[in-house]
């Protein structure tokens, strides 16, 4: 949801940030711009499009600082006016957010002035300028108070040398070099540029030169953030010989589990801790990560009979929920920076319940709220769309559901611990050419099965149109006779998984009333009745048998895999779709 990147130091600022403004990009791909400080003049260059239209447009900027940004429209339509930097005066700013009370400070600052863009941004810029006296951090201060919303701001003043940057709500880290400086809205940005990173607060604000870095509170004291080692590397951002990132990190979804389920006996007894006493969990996220939540609602009802829910956290944030002492909110993000999941986790927090993050991303905003952090260990994960994330989600959500049950986590782990190689099995092996083709002909496709196997028919069904646009449904197959059925004939497919036995004969059912009434049906199955049942009448793919709850793992990669090869074949970028952006910082 927007990228920002700065840098200052003694190498080519335009060429440094437009590369980490490439690693940025999953974050949004409207537009992209750069300023850089050519002595003591702002040189500005934005395009509409994606960050490689600035490629042949950096000749003429020479100079050791500069800021960017990748751009995903909120406020004004995506053109080369709306795309950042913005320029007033000596001042030129790049926004990731939502200033709220945009219009407001226009109409109370500057109701005589014209502004060049439609956005939210373009007013830090202006009000940069109003108030400059001299020293760029008081200014950004006093700026910063006005602002309503969120933001992280990069400001770069053609009177002062390095640049600063502003934060509340959206993220920035600071990445330390050797007499060289970087800010970046995510790590990746930083693989391999600096050893070291910190992780600014709300309210910080921080200068940076080549010499160093400053930050302040609000109120301009100086404080001290935490410095880590940088936790990114340049092997992250390698396609290893994979045409696209997606099939690269479907292809990793078993080191995904494989390490999350190694991990999660270091959080166990934290876990147990803080889930003492509990008498419902609420499980929240958006997208995917909710859609791992309605697997972990099963699990926790089934296994330690506690009653659970998985709410959508943009739903959940503004319901007034009800919240007990006893009440568990396990919020599941794996970037940990949505920002309706981790507004939905400090609801939770501020109403008295006990907070666990279950995420990919350990410096994130989520896991400096929670109570307990439970960590996917999925890895650098740049698809827009999420894979190996999911089922690294779904095995933390799994070990959490049978720590609950009072299980131990050795036999949690040793249940798991086939999974790894079944998933890899799939991906190397599974032929579902014929059905992404049904799939891309199709004028709907819908994604069914019952229990656990609509969890997951509802991540397959958000795969399918996130990256191939081709509209799509998950639903409960008992449903299907209730509405969905009224959309059935020959233009459609039904996609049924079944993984359990005992609901196999009702779920077969429902492929039945399909295919009487001519629409094309594909099922995804281990059990070998209904297999040879519908060979012949419906495009049948049979995975290993495993574990019925964790059948998932196994499932949802057959489904990412039919989302990829569906977006290949109607000719879309499955790594960058359209309209959408990996993080989603803003409501
Ligand atoms: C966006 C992405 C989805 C993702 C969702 C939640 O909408 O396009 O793929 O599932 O955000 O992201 P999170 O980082 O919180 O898991």
């Amino acid at each position: 949801m927007c990228g920002i990147m700065g840098y200052t130091g003694g190498g080519a600022a335009a060429k440094i940030v437009y590369d980490g403004l490439k690693r940025l990009e999953y974050r949004g791909y409207d537009s992209a711009g750069i300023s850089v400080l050519c002595g003591n003049e702002i040189k500005t260059v934005k395009r509409l499009g994606r960050v490689s239209a600035l490629g042949g447009l950096l000749g003429k900027m020479h100079g050791g600082t500069g800021i960017g940004h990748t751009r995903w429209a909120t406020h004004g339509k995506p053109s080369d006016e709306n795309a950042h930097p913005h320029n007033a005066g000596v001042f030129s700013i790049v926004h990731n957010g939502i200033i709220e009370n945009y219009s407001q400070l226009k109409a109370e600052y500057f109701s005589d002035e014209n502004f060049l863009s439609d956005t939210d941004s373009e007013v830090i810029a202006k009000l940069l300028d109003k108030f400059y006296d001299g020293d760029l951090t008081s200014a950004l201060a006093r700026v910063c108070g006005l602002l309503r919303g969120s933001y992280a701001i990069a400001v770069m003043c053609a009177k002062s040398d390095g640049f600063a940057v502003a934060k509340r709500g959206s993220s920035v880290v600071i990445g330390y070099g050797e007499n060289e400086n970087f800010a970046a809205s995510d790590l990746p940005a930083l693989a391999g540029l600096c050893k070291n990173v910190a992780v600014l607060n709300d309210g910080d604000i921080a200068l940076l030169t080549a010499n160093g870095v400053a930050i302040f509170d609000e109120n301009l004291q100086g404080v001290i953030r935490e410095i880590v080692p940088n936790p990114a590397t340049p092997a992250d951002l390698e396609l290893n010989g994979n045409p696209h990132y997606m099939l690269k990190e479907i292809r990793e979804v078993p080191a995904a589990i494989e390490r999350t389920r190694l991990s999660y006996a270091y959080v166990e007894s934290s876990v147990k801790k803080a889930m003492e006493g509990v008498d419902r969990v609420i499980i929240t996220g958006c997208g995917t990560a909710y859609n791992s939540g309605l697997a972990a609602k099963r699990y926790i009802e089934s296994f330690a009979r506690i009653p659970a829910e998985a709410e959508i956290a943009g739903e959940f944030r503004y319901k007034n929920p009800v919240i007990t002492p006893n009440t568990a909110v396990i919020a599941v993000s794996q970037s940990g920076e949505t920002a309706d999941t981790v507004e939905a986790a400090e609801l939770a927090l501020s109403l008295g319940a006990k907070v666990i993050a279950v995420t990919n991303s350990p410096y994130s905003r989520l896991t400096r709220c929670a109570d307990v952090v439970v960590p996917v260990e999925a890895g650098c994960e740049i698809c827009v769309a999420a894979t190996k994330s999911y089922s690294g989600q779904v095995t933390a959500l799994y070990m959490i559901a049978r720590t609950l049950a009072g299980s131990s986590v050795q036999s949690s782990a040793e249940i798991i611990a086939p999974f790894p190689a079944l998933c890899a099995q799939i991906t190397e092996s599974e032929d579902i050419d014929g059905l992404a083709d049904m799939c891309a002909r199709s004028y709907g496709t819908y994604f069914l099965g019952r229990d656990i196997d609509y969890a997951v028919a509802q991540e397959g069904s958000l795969k399918l149109k996130e990256i191939s646009y081709v509209p799509s449904e998950g639903y409960p197959a008992g449903e299907l006779k209730h509405g969905t059925l009224a959309l059935i004939d020959i233009r459609t497919v039904s996609v049924f998984i079944i993984t359990g036995k005992s609901l196999a004969g009702k779920c077969a059912n429902a492929v039945e009333q399909v295919l009487s009434r001519k629409g094309k049906a594909a099922v995804i199955t281990n059990v070998a009745e209904v297999a040879e049942r519908f060979k012949g009448r419906a495009y049948v793919v049979e995975i290993p048998s495993c574990d019925e709850w964790l059948s998932p793992l196994v499932s949802s990669v057959v489904l990412q895999l039919l989302a990829y090869k569906t977006a290949l074949l109607l000719d879309r970028d499955p790594d960058k779709p359209r309209n959408l952006a990996k993080s989603v910082t803003v409501e």
